[in-house]
């Protein structure tokens, strides 16, 4: 599994404590920054990480900002994103079994590092769990090629 990484300058440290987990559940990642403490554009480090996994060199996208809204609205107009704003671990299993998401969007000034680092390692390590799901996700794909 490859996945992307990415944040703005409200995400920078629950960027680096997500790195850490998918570096310990031995994950294949590309963090894309930001590097600094200066204010960027959300949307800046949204569309390519989106576009990298829609176009299928990633398998998953995680995204943190501030909130992890403005990730995931971003996320979300990309054409076969499935971005789910997850701040709990029911809904991080949840989405994956049931939405098949492929980002994940946090908000650092939300959850605190831990809790954070559990949404991650659970919504990684949950599959998809298809079946009726599929129909409904496959309804949504249908809407965006119409
Ligand atoms: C940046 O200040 C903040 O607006 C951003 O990180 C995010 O929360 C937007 O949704």
């Amino acid at each position: 599994m490859k996945i992307i990484l990415a944040s703005d300058h409200g995400g920078v440290n629950l960027r680096k404590e997500v790195a850490d987990v998918l570096y310990q559940l031995g994950v294949d990642y590309e963090d894309i920054g930001c590097d600094c403490e200066d204010s960027v554009d959300y949307p800046d480090y949204a569309f390519p990480a989106a576009e990298r996994v829609a176009n299928g060199e990633f398998d998953k996208a995680i995204l943190i900002c501030g909130t992890g809204i403005g990730m995931s609205i971003s996320a979300n107009k990309v054409k076969g994103i499935r971005a789910a704003l997850v701040h709990d671990l029911f809904t991080a299993k949840a989405t994956r079994e049931h939405n098949n998401s492929n980002v994940l969007c946090m908000g650092e000034r939300v959850i605190g590092p831990g809790l954070a680092r559990e949404i991650a390692r659970t919504w990684v390590t949950t599959e998809f769990e298809a079946g009726r799901h599929k129909t409904r996700v496959s309804k949504i794909a249908e809407y965006e090629n119409k």
